[in-house]
């Protein structure tokens, strides 16, 4: 069985409307509408505290709307536990990376298969396919306790593709990896992505990895939209020059 033969389930699409969360005064997110459709990659991108994490946190269900609502497709999850919205497919990572110390790599991912439903032998392949396509293989038989924690978040990744989810939420995947690294792994999570029909949520700061990796970007600043669209006319948006090289040259100007 190739990758190909699993089915694909129908496009769908996870909404957030007018969500928003608050701390003591603090509006992290402020009314804030997108949406992720399956087999796209959605950059989330902003600067420190612009609320980027927990927009995802909304989404996964982590933390709850104090206003808004949240969809996927005609159900309403917005008062839904993290659990539950993980039953309907909405999966996130956690910087941490959560693995079995004493299980492989491979042992990680097939244990994520069989998880979400797979027969052993559909689980080996699946495994396989993602193991290859993350670049995972040399490390495939090592004890994952054995690992650097960047192949240990990596092994988060491939095992959260092995659940086999509807959207993949994750908050700044390639953290402390260099722009190629980052740019390798988050290619191919998108290639995962289209291939499988999975809609992805990616949170990364840096622009130069967003814009050839993602399908289109939403750009936060102090918890509000400042614009979304595709990759190069995002780049271009005088609003986000000024949020994010605007600011950067005042505080140099003020030191
Ligand atoms: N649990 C919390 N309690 C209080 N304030 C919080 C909490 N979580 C986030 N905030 C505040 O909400 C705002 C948005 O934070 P958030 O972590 O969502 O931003 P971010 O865009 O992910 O930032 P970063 O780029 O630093 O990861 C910040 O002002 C932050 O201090
Ligand atoms: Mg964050």
């Amino acid at each position: 069985m190739s990758a190909t033969q699993l089915a694909t389930p129908p496009p769908s699409v996870l909404r957030m409307a007018e969500g928003g969360i608050h701390f003591d005064g603090v509006r992290a997110v402020d009314g804030v509408t997108l949406e992720v459709r399956s087999g796209e990659v959605l950059g989330l991108i902003g600067p420190n505290g612009s609320g980027k994490t927990s927009t995802l946190n909304l989404l996964s269900g982590m933390l709850r709307a104090t206003s808004g609502s949240i969809h996927l497709d005609d159900h309403d999850l917005t008062r839904l536990s993290m659990r539950r919205r993980t039953r309907f497919g909405v999966v996130r990572t956690f910087q941490s990376g959560r693995v079995f110390g004493r299980l492989t790599i491979a042992e990680n991912v097939e244990a994520a298969a069989l998880g979400g439903g797979l027969r052993r032998r559909e689980a080996r392949q699946l495994t396989a396919d993602i193991l290859a396509e993350l670049g995972l293989e040399d490390v495939a038989h090592q004890q994952a306790d054995a690992l650097t924690a960047g192949r240990i978040r990596i092994t988060a990744i491939a095992r959260a593709l092995a659940s086999r989810p509807r959207f993949l939420l994750l908050d700044e995947p390639a953290a402390g990896q260099n722009e190629s690294e980052a740019i390798a792994l988050i290619t191919a999570i998108r290639e995962f992505a289209q291939r499988r029909g999975c809609g992805v949520l990616l949170v990364e700061h840096d622009m130069s990895v967003v814009m050839g990796t993602c399908d289109r970007l939403h750009v936060l600043d102090s918890g509000r939209t400042v614009t979304e669209g595709e990759p190069a006319l995002v780049r271009r948006d005088p609003k986000v020059i000024e949020i994010y090289f605007g600011k950067r040259h005042d505080h140099d100007a003020e030191r």
